[in-house]
């Protein structure tokens, strides 16, 4: 890569450092956001987020992604579209842009159906590689059932309309964002259906539940220093809440599968299993229901994951294998 002086002079100082001295210095990584269903990079909730991870990290870079021209193209592709052509798109955003391009490493913080989509960013591409990785109720197991839109949301309304017609149809899993995360299973067996296996766009992929494995997701997913799932405790939007604990839920009693006790986990498709026996896994809950989040909470979480390197044990972590500086 060839920067330019004028991009030299943006770039953060941690960005230069680690080629060029061992110290290690206190610019907080850059953070990046990805909100959920139905609302937009502009939302008010979201740059409260980004306003108070600046406060717990001053100097921190909130980048907040957003699809489409304006908020309300943002707010529409979180509705429609195909998520594996978003997600390039990001991809090459993030790749592209002068400050997040040139840094160690990010943080990434996703709610809802963006914290799944962010895992698809790193598992796919992860250039910039992200340091620690945030879901506030995602739904990583899928969803089995659509979410309920509010009584005037006309957008929301006809996705889910449509969505129920055929949600395994081609022309909806190319189209249809919620639906490309949903996922059932086959009553006899407990495992997920052949339509899912078949034709989903986006979540059947992004999983590894496919017969041929693409190992470069769990090459990826690996290689991040935290995965934090939270999950909301009285969640009645992502169902079942467990999905965002990346749990499978047998639909007839209820019984949840933690993902210690799954495949997905014991025969590694995703790193996970990896990651966890260096302690990368978190679980964590938070009161309320979907999307309640506490400013405690949210504070805590950044003071624990986010921020500068922590030590150069980290830095070398995230780091190794990963420095393609042209200087
Ligand atoms: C695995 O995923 C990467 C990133 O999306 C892709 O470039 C590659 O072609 C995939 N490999 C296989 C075998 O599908
Ligand atoms: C979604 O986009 C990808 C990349 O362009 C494409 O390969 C895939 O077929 C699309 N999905 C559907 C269901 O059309
Ligand atoms: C789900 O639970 C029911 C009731 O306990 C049980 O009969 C069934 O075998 C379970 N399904 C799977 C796929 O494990
Ligand atoms: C969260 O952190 C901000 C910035 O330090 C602080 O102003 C606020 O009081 C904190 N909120 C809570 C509930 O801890």
């Amino acid at each position: 890569m060839r920067l330019s002086l004028a991009s030299l002079a943006l770039l953060a100082p941690a960005a230069l450092s680690i080629p060029l001295s061992d110290d290690l210095d206190d610019t907080p990584l850059p953070l990046v956001i990805w909100h959920g269903l139905g609302d937009s990079f502009a939302g008010d909730g979201i740059k409260e987020v980004g306003e108070l991870a600046e406060a717990i990290h001053d100097g921190t870079f909130v980048y907040t992604i957003g699809i489409g021209a304006d908020a309300n193209a943002d707010r529409s592709a979180s509705f429609w579209g195909n998520v594996t052509e978003q997600i390039a798109e990001v991809c090459a955003a993030l790749a592209a842009h002068p400050i997040l391009s040139t840094a160690p490493a990010i943080d990434a913080l996703g709610f809802s159906q963006g914290g799944v989509f962010l895992r698809g960013y790193v598992e796919r591409c992860n250039v910039p590689p992200v340091r620690s990785l945030v879901t506030f109720g995602s739904p990583h197991n899928g969803i089995v059932d659509f979410a309920a839109c509010g009584p005037n949301d006309w957008v929301c309304k006809g996705a889910m309309a449509l969505l129920k017609t055929n949600t395994w149809s081609n022309y909806v899993q190319a189209r249809l964002v919620p639906a490309q995360y949903y996922r059932n299973t086959d009553p006899e067996t407990g495992g997920p259906s052949e339509e899912y296996l078949e034709h989903s766009n986006f979540l059947a992929d992004i999983n590894n539940e496919r017969v041929l494995k693409n190992t470069s997701y769990a090459g990826n997913l690996r290689k991040l220093k935290n995965f934090v799932m939270y999950m909301f405790e009285d969640d009645t939007t992502v169902s079942p809440k467990e999905s965002s604990w990346f749990a499978d839920v047998n639909l007839t009693d209820a019984s949840v599968t933690p993902l210690r006790e799954r495949n997905i986990y014991k025969q590694d498709w995703l790193g996970l299993k990896t990651l966890d026996k260096n302690g990368g896994i978190v679980f964590k809950t938070t009161p309320g229901k979907h999307m309640e989040l506490s400013d405690k909470v949210l504070n805590s979480t950044f003071k624990s994951f986010f921020g500068p390197f922590k030590s150069k044990a980290e830095r070398k972590l995230i780091v190794q294998n990963q420095i393609n500086f042209e200087l």
